[in-house]
């Protein structure tokens, strides 16, 4: 079941969030500065000890304040015109969330849309790659929850789903 939210991705109970990070993973802004400032400062001090995370990668940690149990880390690719591999590697980012949170047995996941701020991807092409791979693990998992920020962001995903 792929559902699509508007909201703040920090609010929701969840087994999972996924945080759309840096290579360092030691936090910064948007989302990812959410997450930090919602789960508090053990997160940043537990992930220091994770030594980073490439492009394309994830890695877990548990959600300490947050409602949700983990968050997953994920790097997305920072947007140069799509003819460096941005679009794979953004792929490669829900994948590879995807098959680390069946590792931990979640069940409910959310994801923001990672790469569609700072690091500039076209939303629209973004979220067609988001919701490829949500369909490919759709009977997997008990809820695949879009976490728009935007009221545009969720109509892309509404229309998308619609499709
Ligand atoms: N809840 C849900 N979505 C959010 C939230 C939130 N609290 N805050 C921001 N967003 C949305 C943004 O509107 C955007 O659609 O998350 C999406 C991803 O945007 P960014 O957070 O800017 O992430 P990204 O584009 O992947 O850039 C990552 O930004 O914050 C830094 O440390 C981070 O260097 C990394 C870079």
């Amino acid at each position: 079941m792929i559902e699509v939210i508007r909201g703040d991705i920090t609010q929701l109970r969840l087994d999972a969030l996924v945080n759309a990070a840096n290579e360092s993973l030691l936090g910064g802004g948007g989302v990812d500065g959410a997450i930090h400032r919602a789960a508090g400062p053990e997160l940043k001090a537990y992930n220091r000890r994770l030594g980073g995370c490439p492009t394309g990668e994830v890695r877990i940690s548990p959600g300490f304040k947050l409602p949700a149990r983990w968050i997953i880390h994920t790097v997305g690719p920072v947007w140069h015109g799509g003819d460096r591999g941005e679009p794979a590697l953004l792929e490669s980012c829900y994948r590879n969330s995807f098959a680390l949170a069946l590792e931990y047995q979640v069940r409910t996941i959310a994801f923001p849309g990672i790469s569609t701020g700072v690091y500039a991807f076209p939303k629209d092409q973004a979220a067609t790659i988001a919701v490829s791979v949500m369909r490919d693990y759709e009977d997997r998992f008990e809820r695949i929850i879009a976490c728009c920020f935007s009221e545009e962001d969720e109509r892309i995903y509404l229309n998308l789903l619609r499709s």
